[in-house]
């Protein structure tokens, strides 16, 4: 059912409506799921429902332990309100493990340990494939000042150690994830948030136990049903009743 509402932006994954105000936007997630650029592409029933659910989780933890988010609050099963911010165009990604990209570029055998959580950027472009870039690149062509760039590594490292325990806490190792960047304004002055979504869709989770991968590796790899893989991470976070065995009956609003 689509919203009357004015479309801002259609992403793979999610919609961007216009907000009840200015300074806000309705985030819609779609059951949409691609992967290598969007060579691969599906649609996987109630994936939009989970997601929507479990980045409103972490980014209400994160607003609670006094990380900047453009949450505001839920406002159905596939939509939530969010701050409007002009979105920095890369990727940030932080890796605590080996895996996919790093694992295949130097070599390493996927779930290697990492010497330290690595930062590593993409330039948001989907026609290049968001093509890796360093700090140089982003400074040079002005995407981010250096001042920025600090401010988002001590962002992207807090996100890593609040989401690396939230996980560890039910049996989950967080091996990497990535998240996207918003700037506001307060005045004169620019402030950099979390924006974006915080899914399985985005990060690789793995089971402490198993190593069961429960993200969008699924997908990527046909390794299963990626509805499963996400609600089993819903349920262990709570987000999802304990004795849910689907979604559909069980996620009301
Ligand atoms: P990578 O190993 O393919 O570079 O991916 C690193 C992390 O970033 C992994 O958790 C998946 C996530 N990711 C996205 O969220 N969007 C993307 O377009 C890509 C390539 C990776
Ligand atoms: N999100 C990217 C795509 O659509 C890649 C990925 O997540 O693997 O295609």
């Amino acid at each position: 059912m689509a919203p009357r509402r004015k479309k801002i932006y259609e992403g793979k994954a999610k919609i961007l409506y216009e907000g009840p105000e200015p300074g806000t936007l309705v985030q819609y997630f779609k059951d949409d799921a691609t992967a290598f650029n969007a060579q691969k592409k599906a649609t996987i029933e109630g994936k939009g429902v989970l997601n929507n659910r479990l980045s409103e989780f972490f980014m209400t933890g994160l607003a609670n332990i006094g990380v900047p988010t453009h949450f505001i609050r839920r406002l159905n099963m596939r939509e939530q309100l969010i701050r409007q911010v002009e979105i920095v165009p890369l990727e940030v990604i932080v890796r605590n493990f080996a895996a996919g990209s790093i694992a295949k570029r130097l070599g390493l055998e996927e779930g290697t340990p990492l010497p330290r959580p690595i930062v590593e950027y993409s330039y948001k472009n989907d026609a290049l494939g968001d093509p890796m870039v360093s700090e140089e690149y982003i400074i040079a062509f002005g995407w981010a000042n250096q001042q920025d760039l600090d401010d988002i590594v001590a962002l992207a490292l807090r996100v890593n150690d609040f989401l690396s325990g939230v996980f560890y806490g039910v049996g989950i190792k967080l091996i990497d994830f990535k998240i996207e960047i918003g700037r506001i304004w307060d005045g004169d002055f620019t402030r950099l948030i979390v924006a974006d979504e915080i899914s399985p869709d985005s990060c690789r989770l793995w089971d402490v136990k198993t190593g069961q991968k429960l993200d969008k590796d699924v997908f990527r790899r046909d390794l299963g049903s990626l509805t499963d893989a996400y609600s089993e991470v819903a349920r262990r976070l709570g987000v999802l009743p304990a004795n849910a065995t689907n979604i559909k009956p069980t996620l009301i609003n």
